[in-house]
């Protein structure tokens, strides 16, 4: 299992290994800013305040979205893309 945790709520579940961002979130209780669910709109990049080590490896298609939106991919990523492989992360919600 891994756990999540969505700032500045402080919400937190226990999700499986390898589960979406967006939807780690989502069983958090937060309502999650999404658009596309395809990895190519932006909506739903958030800050990522801890556990970056424990996500998905960012794909070329993510990091050209980042780019567009003046997002850091070391402090950004997008929900709807990035899997929680393992342990924690914690993540700020919205823009
Ligand atoms: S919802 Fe569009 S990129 Fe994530």
């Amino acid at each position: 299992m891994a756990r999540i945790t969505i700032l500045p709520s402080n919400a937190t579940a226990e999700v499986a290994d390898g589960e979406l961002l967006v939807e780690a979130g989502e069983q958090a209780g937060v309502e999650m800013e999404a658009g596309c669910f395809n990895c190519s709109c932006g909506t739903c990049a958030a800050e990522v305040v801890s556990g970056m080590e424990n996500l998905s490896p960012a794909t070329d298609e993510e990091l050209d979205v980042l780019d567009q939106w003046n997002k850091d991919p070391e402090k950004y990523r997008l929900t709807c893309c990035v899997k929680l492989l393992h342990g924690q992360a914690t993540l700020r919600a919205g823009h």
